[in-house]
């Protein structure tokens, strides 16, 4: 038997997944303006048209786990900002050239189409630290601050995000199709190790036990990953926001591209019911965060 986490009461009510998704998203932009528009140039302007005009969802997971943990929403606004900046480093990155090559994100031109290939690496990377910045600046106990920022390094790096990011990579010219193993292994780092550490992070805020919530984000995470690239057949560029149909031409290795389409959704959909499963020990408290887990299968983008 895993160990029951120490519930506290919430501070703030539960909200459905829209005002949830609402209210994260404003938050979190108005944060990053804030630190961002201290600062001229073009770098600046780049990274702020970088954390524009998504979903919210890794930041919405970060403030909505810390409610379930009685977190106040300014402290916890500070992490989902963090997140924010550190996914939009991700995708910028992810659509140079030398990676996954795209001209559009989020129904806009990628950063180095609208500018070039140097502002792109260079608001990347200035994400990436500002998001470390801004944990570290959150107002947290010390203690939560050192755990945020050692769990978040871990699920950027070579161990998390951009270990499976080259995997993704390799995958593209290797020899034989990676197994269903692999491919999880892949997802779990490139999409899973940043939506798993927020899903954690309301109860790291509160020096709480993550262990249900790290199952939670961790079937939340393959899903995610499985569905976009479900959207890459099956979605319309002009809702989805990128381009669509890449993934195969570049010989990417997918649930899709090794399963099919109807066995990876099948595979998400018991995915997401796991997922709702592992947060029992929340009760209904937790109803937004299964919210959220059926809307991951079921956009359109
Ligand atoms: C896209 O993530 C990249 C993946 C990990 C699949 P999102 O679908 O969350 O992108 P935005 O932030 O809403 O644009
Ligand atoms: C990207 O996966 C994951 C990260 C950015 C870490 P994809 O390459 O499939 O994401 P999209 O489809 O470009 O958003
Ligand atoms: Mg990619
Ligand atoms: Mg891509
Ligand atoms: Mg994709």
């Amino acid at each position: 038997m895993k160990p029951i986490p120490t519930i506290a009461v919430p501070v703030a009510p539960r909200l459905p997944l829209q005002a949830a998704l609402d209210l994260a998203r404003a938050q979190t932009d108005d944060h990053i303006a804030a630190e961002i528009d201290r600062h001229d140039g073009q770098i600046a302007k780049a990274m702020r048209y970088a954390v524009q005009g998504g979903k919210c969802i890794r930041g919405f997971l970060v403030m909505e786990s810390a409610r379930l943990h009685g977190v106040g929403l300014q402290q916890s606004t500070a992490v989902a900002a963090a997140i924010e900046c550190l996914h939009g480093y991700s995708l910028v990155h992810d659509d140079l050239p030398c990676m996954d090559d795209d001209d559009m994100r989020r129904g806009q031109p990628t950063v180095h189409r609208k500018w070039d290939e140097a502002t792109a690496v260079l608001a990347g990377d200035a994400l990436q630290s500002l998001a470390f910045e801004l944990v570290a600046d959150s107002g947290l106990a010390a203690q939560a601050i050192v755990e945020l920022v050692l769990t978040l390094s871990r699920a950027a790096g070579v161990a998390g995000m951009v270990g499976g990011q080259a995997m993704d990579i390799a995958a593209e010219t290797a020899q034989e199709p990676l197994t269903i193993d692999e491919i999880t292994r892949l997802q779990a780092g490139k999409t899973g190790a940043l939506i798993t550490w927020s899903a954690c992070a309301g109860a790291r805020m509160a020096g709480e036990n993550t262990v249900f919530l790290e199952d939670y984000g961790t079937n939340l995470g393959l899903a995610f990953q499985i569905w976009d690239d479900v959207l890459d057949v099956e979605g319309e560029a002009q809702l989805v926001g990128k381009a669509v149909g890449k993934d195969s031409a570049a010989g990417k290795a997918t649930f899709v591209s090794l399963l099919g389409l109807d066995a990876a959704k099948r595979r998400a959909t018991d995915l997401i019911e796991q997922a709702c499963d592992d947060l029992s020990p929340y009760g209904a408290e937790a109803e937004t965060l299964r919210e959220a887990a059926r809307f991951v299968i079921s956009r359109r983008n």
